[in-house]
Parts: C-alpha cells; sequence; structure tokens
C-alpha cells in the first residue's frame, strides 16, 4: 500500500526538497505524537501560533459550539456576525485607544497587504520603509517589503517606491521623510534570528514617523500575544504604531489575521472606490470564536506573567562551548551557533529524544526556541539538557 508520506510527496506541493517529514496523529498542550505513539515536546508552536498550547479546551468548546451555529455566511464586512463583532471588541478592549478598529482577514500575509494598501490610501503618498532582514509574509506585497533579495530576485518586478534600512540603526531613520506613506517593521525581527532593538531607537523611529506624517506599521504576527513577555511587544517601548499586524496566535490555533488602526485612518477603505479592499473569508466565524476563546484564556490564566521569568530560566540553562549567543525576549529565543550544519544536527538529535526546534528563514546558523507559553519550568529543564547533550555530540 501507498504510505502516507509517498502520497505527500507527490501530491501535495512541496515547499523544499526537505521537508520535516512528522507524520503527526494528534496535539495536545505542549505535545505532538506521532503516528507511531511517540510524544515530541514542541518548541516552535507551529511558529509562534499555539502560545496557549495545541488544543486548549476552552478554544475547542468554542469551535463547538460554533460549529452547530454558522459557519461562513458572506464576505467579510456585511452581515453583523457575532463572533467577530464580539473578537473584535475584546481586542479593542487591550489595546491603547488609538487603535480601536480591527480589519479581519485570514493570515499574516493579508494583514501586512491591507496594511500597506491602507498606508498609501490615508497618506496619499507611495514611498516605503522596511528593514533589512525583514519578513512580513509571501504574497506579492509582502514579497516586496522583505528584506533578503535571496526570496525576491526569481519574482521580480516587485512593488516600486520601497527603500531597506538597518533594524535598530538610527542614523537610516533619516530616510524616513514627508514622501513615505509607512514605515513596516517587526517590533522584534523574528526571522532574521530574533533581534531587539533599543528603547531609544524604537522611540526615535516613532519621533521621526509621527514627525514626518509617516504611518508605522508594527508587524507582530510573530511577537504578539505574550511570547515576549507583555501582550503586545510594542508595550516594551512605550510606543503606539499607527497600524498593528496580528496572525498567527491570534486565532488560538485556527486560520485568522488582522490588522489594526485608528477608526479614523481605517475609514478610508470605506470609499473611493467602495469595496477597494476586501476579503471573503476574513475573521471567519469560527476562527473568531477561536480567537476570542484563545486571547481570553491568555488573559484569565495570566499566561504572559511567567513568561520573561521563563525565558531567563533557558538562557540561564543553555551554556555550552558551542553556544555564541541566546538572543531574544521572553519565549521567543534563539540559540546562535556557527554553522547550518550545527543547526541541523542538533535538530535532528533533539527530534530523535522527543524535541521538536527548528531554525530561521534569513539566519540559518541559529536555532529557534518558541514553546507555548504554558511550558513548566521542569520542562524547559528537560528541553534544555536534551538541546546541550545534542550540542555535546557534535
Ligand atoms: C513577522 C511575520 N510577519 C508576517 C508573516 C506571514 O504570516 P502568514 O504566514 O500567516 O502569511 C510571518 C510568518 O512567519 C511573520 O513571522
Amino acid at each position: 500500500m501507498i504510505s502516507h508520506k509517498q502520497l505527500f510527496l507527490l501530491n501535495n506541493a512541496q515547499t523544499s526538497t526537505s521537508p520535516n517529514f512528522l507524520e503527526v496523529d494528534r496535539a495536545e498542550g505542549l505535545y505532538i505524537y506521532d503516528v507511531d505513539g511517540k510524544r515530541y515536546m514542541d518548541l516552535v508552536s507551529g511558529f509562534a501560533v499555539s502560545n496557549i498550547g495545541h488544543r486548549h479546551p476552552k478554544v475547542i468548546s468554542a469551535i463547538k459550539d460554533q460549529l452547530d451555529k454558522f459557519l461562513h455566511l458572506t464576505v467579510y464586512g456585511e452581515y453583523i456576525q457575532s463572533p467577530m463583532v464580539k473578537f473584535a471588541e475584546k481586542l479593542i478592549s487591550v489595546l491603547p485607544e488609538s487603535l480601536n478598529n480591527v480589519y479581519f482577514v485570514n493570515s499574516g500575509t493579508e494583514a501586512t497587504e491591507g496594511a500597506l494598501k491602507l498606508a498609501k490610501r490615508f497618506t496619499g503618498r507611495s514611498g516605503i520603509i522596511s528593514c533589512y532582514n525583514s519578513y512580513h509574509g509571501s504574497t506579492h506585497g509582502a514579497l516586496s517589503v522583505m528584506g533578503n533579495e535571496h526570496y525576491k530576485q526569481a519574482y521580480r518586478p516587485l512593488l516600486p517606491d520601497i527603500e531597506f534600512i538597518h533594524f535598530g540603526k538610527e542614523e537610516d531613520l533619516e530616510l524616513i521623510t514627508t514622501a513615505t506613506a509607512c514605515v513596516i517593521m517587526e517590533t522584534v525581527q523574528g526571522e532574521a534570528g530574533i533581534r531587539v532593538a533599543s528603547l531609544e531607537y524604537m522611540q526615535k523611529l516613532r519621533a521621526k514617523c509621527t514627525a514626518t506624517g509617516t504611518l508605522l506599521i508594527l508587524d507582530e504576527i510573530q511577537a504578539a500575544f505574550g511570547r515576549t513577555g507583555k501582550l503586545f511587544a510594542f508595550e516594551h517601548y512605550g510606543i503606539i504604531p499607527d497600524i498593528l499586524l496580528l496572525a498567527k496566535a491570534l486565532g488560538g490555533g485556527m486560520p485568522i489575521g488582522a490588522f489594526v488602526a485608528n477608526r479614523d485612518v481605517m475609514g478610508v477603505l470605506k470609499e473611493n472606490p467602495i469595496l477597494g479592499h476586501i476579503t471573503t473569508f476574513g475573521g471567519h466565524p469560527v476562527s473568531s470564536v477561536s480567537g476570542l476563546a484563545s486571547l481570553n484564556v491568555i488573559i484569565d490564566e495570566n499566561l504572559v506573567d511567567g513568561v520573561t521569568e521563563k525565558g531567563e530560566l533557558f538562557r540561564s540553562l543553555l551554556v555550552h562551548d558551542l553556544i555564541r549567543e541566546v538572543r531574544g525576549t521572553g519565549l521567543m529565543m534563539s540559540i546562535q551557533l556557527d554553522t547550518f550544519e550545527q543547526v541541523e544536527k542538533v535538530s535532528k538529535l533533539c527530534a530523535a529524544e522527543g524535541i521538536i526546534i527548528d531554525w530561521f528563514l534569513h539566519c540559518e546558523n541559529a536555532l529557534r526556541v518558541a514553546p507555548p507559553l504554558i511550558i513548566t519550568n521542569e520542562e524547559i529543564r528537560k528541553a534544555c539538557s536534551v538541546i546541550l547533550s545534542a550540542l555535546d555530540k557534535l
């Protein structure tokens, strides 16, 4: 009989020549179980999605309730659907006052597309500034603002009028002028291998955008919902973006994205032309109830509270001759090694011992550590001892 692996390779489009090949049976909390019953501790969280762990009972129950009411009804923005109404209300209640209008989409890249269009419409300008080594998604607009030529060159021509600056370099902020519609930036750079900018830099960035009438788009698709030790990463810096991008953990395991702005800014999408930015599935009812349940879990169970300490515990344990640096904030971390070969070997050795760990798009010689926020201190100790003994074997 033809195996699932053979069918997967034959019928499912592949994104690389070396997929992970883990054949999953089920997932619960911090753990993924393969079809042979082997248990894996998930230190990747489906790439910063499963912040509350896999299949939280409150999320599952909210989804089941919604299944008995309605699924998709019509395109986003027409009918009043309580799941997306309640979810937007809750999101706004945990955001600063100025971020009071939510446009739901389906994914992170779609949030990026919507935000870039909104910035152009609101400012009447076309200039966009993004960062080297950034990642904002894979569709054409998002690809245009990606700061890595390696992934772009095969797809040109892309969007015009985009300039790149170095994340964290104050001198580069001079490029932001009254011709700039927006700066799009990850509050904490993810795929660059987890890079954190200084408080001064982020405050100067905010000031320069304000002074030039440029909209500041902060992409927290990877960093939001407690991962950095605050509910939103911009809270570390005492700044507020004009547009906030959310996805990944937003849905509690279901697909949904959003760009959030002030009502006055978002209002330009209503006319000239009407329906100038639309989506069929944006804010899907099942994803919305799942996202609301997940956000309630994060808040009611105080999941953000222990994140900084848990990150520090990881850092205190991850000491080894081959580790050059442990970067990051909270449970958004990277372990810097020297080569991709080391990273690949450690990942394989960890997988054999039941630990899932990965690397980054723009930084292949560092390991990604981003477990669900529910990980316990005991589990952190176990994970670190497996990583360290894998490093011993190199
Ligand atoms: C910072 C950031 N922005 C945008 C995206 C794109 O999100 P999606 O894969 O949902 O399109 C990602 C995905 O990894 C991301 O990490």
